[in-house]
């Protein structure tokens, strides 16, 4: 069998440049600084680092807004950083993935204000424009929603007389890949960033880079999808048969470059995400943001297990993720405990896949509440502010991302080693910096922080850990959770077992040994002892496969 590619069984740690280290003191994190910190991702023990957009933006949506993107943003370094920062990595051991936003560029690019300024210039159709409706036309083309859903997607451009398409924000429009121009242009792009060694994107809003060329209407049918309402069913404007033609083509430029990986950002059923993944269809791993709307319950986490095992069968990888830039910390989705999100990180760094870990999630920082009055994101800042229901703060999922971009929490001094105590971060620090932090935490046993570089380096040794098969064990108590992990090169098997109920549970399993645990579970004399908010992940030993369930 040829090996399997190395990223099928990495782990992935998400940077968000702006918060994690600012070295110049601007308050503002950047490139150097998050070089200055790569010993903290090194002795975590994740093997990839995610770095979200550090290119040139106006930043009114953080990076996410580009207009250039094969430039650093002054606030974040140089192009000579980026080098360095993918050589020191490499030179650690660890593979680099940037952020590729490829759906939208900011409405400040060369490119859009080229566009915009007549229908007939070079650039007039690197975006998606369209005559509007109605007698003035002035009627959107069609009845296509932003992300958000609450406006059109078609923004109205006074200055050329017609709209053009905006899928997320009005000032981040949609490039046209239907003209090839364009689609070499952003490849050229990507080769600039492969020639420098990175190892591979995440790709932002993949699924909608190719939209119907007929703009038809979206069917109007109510669902809720990874937690959000949604009224409108978008098979004109994501994850058509197209997009899945351009992921082979961006696949192939990878390809030029040996084993590049990548990793969409991608929404929908299980089996439409399966059909970007497959073999051949391009994308290499697709991430499953179900986690991020988990239920703090047992079987919830076996059924969604189970629908992702059967979805995405080996050699194929689920792409786990329980906390990223844009959705609520996973500990303020459990009352703030601790001791649960202890048995989140035993799961989520235990089951098969790739799991991907967002700065901060190793030392359990918590959402830093932000008036809605002094948002800084943009979706906050434009749209929450006005939802009578997210004001009152009804709907989680509709939080002011600023909450969860506060900055990295290194040590108990003023402004939590982020940047000096006397300058003002760009965001405010969270005040249980004083105790939830790195420095806090490093060393102590019991520590969410030596929790994570337990799992974590115990998964990279591991082969049933980090590459082995999954079933869940059934006969188990109803709030256990439990699976088994097999490497059959190797016949290592593995275990996790989770408490997420209130009583104390105990399982029966001859042979195993512990390899970490939580919240005070143990291994003794052939049973594993499990009270409340505690889990363990075991490795058989001595005895034979199948006595391994209670
Ligand atoms: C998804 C990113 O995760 C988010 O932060 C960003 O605002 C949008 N895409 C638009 O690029
Ligand atoms: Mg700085």
């Amino acid at each position: 069998m040829p090996e399997a590619p190395w990223w099928h069984r990495t782990t992935v740690y998400q940077v968000y440049p702006r918060s994690f280290a600012d070295s110049d003191g601007d308050g503002i994190g950047d490139l150097p600084g998050l070089l200055g910190r790569l010993d903290h991702i090194v002795a975590l023990g994740v093997e990839t680092v995610w770095v979200s957009p550090f290119f040139p933006s106006p930043q009114e949506d953080f990076g996410y807004d580009i207009t250039d993107y094969t430039g650093v943003a002054p606030e974040y370094g140089t192009v000579a950083d980026a080098q360095t920062l993918i050589d020191a990595a490499h030179a650690r051991g660890l593979r680099v993935m940037f952020d590729l936003v490829l759906n939208h560029t900011s409405d400040q690019h060369p490119w859009f204000l080229r566009s915009k300024g007549s229908r007939s210039n070079p650039r007039s159709d690197w975006y998606i424009w369209a005559d509007g409706r109605g007698r003035n036309g002035r009627r959107p083309p069609n009845n296509w929603r932003s992300n958000l859903e609450v406006t059109s997607a078609w923004q109205w451009s006074a200055e050329r007389q017609q709209f053009y398409l905006a899928s997320f924000l009005p000032f981040q429009p949609d490039l046209n890949y239907r003209n090839p121009a364009v689609k070499d242009a952003m490849f050229a792009a990507v080769r600039f960033w492969l020639d420098r060694g990175v190892d591979g994107f995440r790709l932002d809003m993949f699924g909608q880079i190719m939209k119907d060329p007929g703009l038809r209407d979206n069917p109007f049918r109510p669902h809720v999808d990874t937690g959000f309402p949604r009224g409108w069913r978008r098979v004109y404007t994501e994850n058509t048969a197209d997009v899945i033609t351009f992921a082979r083509e961006l696949h192939a430029v990878c390809a030029e470059y040996g084993d590049r990986v990548l990793l969409g950002e991608v929404f929908g059923p299980p089996e439409t995400l399966r059909g970007l993944h497959a073999e051949g269809a391009g994308l290499d791993l697709v991430f499953l943001f179900d986690f991020l709307v988990f239920r703090y319950d047992a079987a919830w986490f076996a059924d969604t297990i189970r629908r992702f095992e059967e979805a995405f069968p080996p050699p194929m990888q689920p792409t786990y993720v329980i906390e990223n830039h844009d959705r609520s910390r996973c500990i303020d989705r459990v009352g703030g405990d601790p001791a649960k999100a202890a048995v989140l990180a035993v799961i989520l760094l235990t089951v098969r896949g790739v799991p991907t870990v967002y700065m901060g999630q190793e030392i359990g920082m918590s959402n830093t509440y932000v008036p809605l009055r002094q948002a800084l994101d943009p979706i906050a800042a434009r749209y929450f502010r006005r939802l009578p229901e997210v004001v009152n703060r009804r709907i989680p999922e509709r939080l002011n991302r600023d909450e969860v971009r506060s900055p990295m929490q290194w040590d108990a001094s003023g402004n939590a080693g982020f940047c000096p105590p006397d300058v003002r971060p760009w965001l405010p620090v969270n005040p249980d910096h004083t105790h939830v932090n790195v420095a806090a935490e490093t060393g102590v046993a019991g520590s969410l922080l030596e929790l994570y570089r337990t799992l974590l380096t115990t998964r990279r040794d591991s082969p049933a850990l980090n590459s082995g098969t999954l079933e869940l064990v059934s006969g188990l108590p109803a709030d256990v959770l439990g699976f088994r992990r097999t490497d059959a090169a190797s016949g290592e098997q593995c275990a996790t077992f989770a408490n997420l109920g209130r009583t104390a549970q105990t399982v029966r399993a001859v042979g195993s040994v512990a390899m970490a645990a939580c919240g005070g579970a143990m291994a003794e004399r052939g049973d594993l002892h499990l009270p409340p908010d505690a889990a363990i992940v075991v490795r058989r030993e001595r005895v034979a496969y199948d006595t391994m369930d209670s």
